[in-house]
């Protein structure tokens, strides 16, 4: 989960006891789902638990998928979800993963690219320790490498005609900041397992997907299973550092192979599960924000500052700052968002949900006064403001290099997250209408993105609007369509088996406030979920991105266990 994307982890905010939003997860933000940041309890969810409705009266809102165990090979899943239970496997599992942490593979992000960069040398190790540790891997899987540590398995099916499933990861890690080694309770590349946890910098993010697929996959061949739909793995090494070197090589190598539209789904790293008004929530990520920079630029003639003018490109630009912010975008909770969606699901299955919270919710699709009322609690929670709606900070501010000298040029760089409904043009569009007049004012020439919206010729100086980095919100992932469907019903599975079915969790489909390596595969399938099975119930993050990061044994065999299962699920279903 790149680091750069992720929302701040919230503090230790007073919460309603009986309604209590669940804490932030990691990033993926990044991934974060959505709801997942809804953290502190300054939303009004502070009413008791008579007010709380039956979670059934509107389930039908947010329907769920059946518990779904494969068919044709049943009698393997059931001999695999009971191997997997077992003290020996969880040994094994823990080595596997243990083994794999004690091999740094950070990256920074000033690193050049592949080949130029000695760095990146430190990966070298690890993929040689994947071919020893996943020998029946390395045997019956065909290994493509991709500028260098970028790997593809193709695990061939028997059904040429099937489109293929595609599970994803990256084996790099957020680097252990050296002031920082001994604040950790076990060296940070010890690996060390206390007889509950591995620990390690990269044992949850995201050595845990990498691994947990590699040892799902080597336990099948062991038991001679030979897939009728092929399965593609696709590692990247650079993810925490936007994966450009690693995902933006992957991606295209797997178009080139494939196609567009090529496979049945996709899955990534990203949300788990956790609690939320009185029940287990799972939230694949079916969404993701944009991003833009947008450099603000403003020039006037220099001089000595002994004769100034009323105002110095500082001054204007500092204007123009305090418009923008005078004038943030304001979040719109809309129907059909995947943030609404996820909304309506807690409501429906979330029986400590404040009842009028509740009840909004429930009438927003009927009642615009009823949405409003909803998105007016929603968005009290700073944080699920930043999910919904698209945000804005100013980052970066420059100008001025001597204090008798006017300032010939300033600059600002504003940073937006778009929301899902919205684009980067709506973004960069908006932002340029409101600094014209401004612009006006001061006598300034505009130039936006390359156009020159207003002359240079007669003007005092100029504006210029430019971007170096643009992303737009990711594809929405359709959650009425069967791959969610056969996600949804493998995540109860796994989940149920794990807690031999004492348990159950409700699905409901989430957000992302940022970015995982997905961005790079768009084009492969309209099918692209952020999810690792990871128990995050009482907030729990791991220590991702920070220190001691750690994995519980037993939530690796259960996330062993959901590879499993999707896999086999994926082979014989209808997708
Ligand atoms: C960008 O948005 C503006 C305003 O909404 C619109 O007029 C313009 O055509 C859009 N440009 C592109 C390239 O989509
Ligand atoms: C704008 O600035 C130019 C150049 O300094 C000047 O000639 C012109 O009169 C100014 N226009 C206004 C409206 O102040
Ligand atoms: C599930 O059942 C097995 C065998 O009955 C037992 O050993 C194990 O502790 C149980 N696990 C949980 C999570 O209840």
């Amino acid at each position: 989960m790149d680091v750069k994307h992720t929302t701040e982890l919230p503090g230790g905010a007073p919460r309603a006891r009986r309604a209590r939003w669940p804490r932030a997860i990691a990033c993926a933000g990044v991934v974060l789902a959505a709801f997942l940041l809804l953290s502190s309890g300054r939303v009004r969810l502070g009413c008791s638990s008579r007010h709380a409705s039956k979670p059934s009266a509107d389930a039908a809102s947010c329907p769920q998928a059946n518990p779904l165990v494969p068919k044709a090979t049943g009698a393997l899943w059931s001999e695999l979800a009971a191997l997997h239970t077992t003290p020996a496997f969880l040994a094994r599992a823990v080595a596997q993963l243990s083994a794999a942490v004690k091999i740094p593979t950070e990256t920074f992000d000033d690193m050049g690219p592949v080949g130029e960069d000695a760095r990146w040398a430190s990966h070298a190790p690890f993929v040689e320790h994947l071919a020893q540790a996943f020998p029946l891997v390395h045997q019956k899987l065909a290994l493509q490498k991709v500028n260098t540590y970028g790997l593809i398995y193709t695990w061939q099916g028997s059904d040429a005609t099937l489109k293929p499933l595609l599970l994803m990861g990256h084996y790099d890690v957020v680097p252990v900041a050296p002031l920082s080694v001994d604040q950790w309770t076990y060296p940070p590349y010890s690996g060390h397992f206390d007889g509950e946890s591995v620990w390690g910098r990269g044992s949850s993010d995201d050595k845990s997907g990498v691994i947990g697929i590699l040892t799902s996959i080597e336990v099948l061949l062991e038991k001679n299973f030979a897939p009728t739909r092929t399965v593609v793995l696709s590692f990247g090494f650079d993810e925490e550092v936007g994966g450009y070197q690693g995902a933006g090589y992957l991606g295209p190598a797997l178009l080139e192979r494939f196609g567009p539209d090529s496979f049945a789904m996709v899955v990534d790293e990203g949300s788990g599960y956790t609690d939320a008004f009185g029940a287990v929530f799972a939230s694949p990520g079916i969404a993701e924000k944009g991003y833009v920079n947008v450099n603000v630029e403003v020039q006037t003639p220099g001089g000595h500052s002994s004769v100034p003018p009323a105002h110095t490109s500082i001054g204007i630009l500092a204007a123009m700052i305090v418009h923008l912010e005078a004038h943030a975008p304001v979040p719109v909770l809309a129907l059909g968002t995947p943030a609404f969606e996820m909304a309506t699901c807690f409501g429906a299955h979330g029986p400590e949900m404040p009842h009028h919270l509740k009840r909004a919710i429930s009438r927003a699709g009927k009642s615009e006064k009823a949405r409003r009322r909803a998105e007016e609690m929603l968005l009290e929670d700073r944080m699920f403001r930043a999910v919904v709606g698209t945000t804005q900070a100013v980052d970066i501010v420059h100008g001025g290099v001597k204090s008798n000298a006017l300032p010939e040029q300033a600059v600002a760089v504003v940073n937006h997250r778009i929301a899902t409904q919205s684009s980067v043009n709506a973004t960069i569009t908006r932002d340029t209408e409101l600094l014209l007049g401004l612009a006006a004012r001061f006598n300034l020439s505009v130039s936006a993105y390359g156009q020159q919206l207003t002359p240079a010729e007669g003007a005092y100086g100029s504006l210029t609007l430019s971007t170096p980095l643009t992303l737009e919100p990711a594809p929405i992932t359709p959650s009425d369509a069967a791959p969610f469907r056969l996600l949804a019903g493998t995540i109860r599975t796994a989940f149920q088996t794990a807690r031999n079915g004492t348990q159950d969790v409700v699905v409901a489909p989430g957000m992302m406030t940022g970015n995982t390596d997905t961005r790079f595969n768009w084009a492969l399938s309209q099918h692209i979920f952020r999810y690792g099975h990871d128990n995050q119930i009482g907030g729990n993050l791991h220590g991702i991105h920070t220190v001691n990061e750690h994995m519980s044994a037993s939530n690796f065999v259960e996330m062993i266990i959901f590879f499993t299962t999707l896999i086999l699920n994926a082979d014989e279903a209808a997708l």
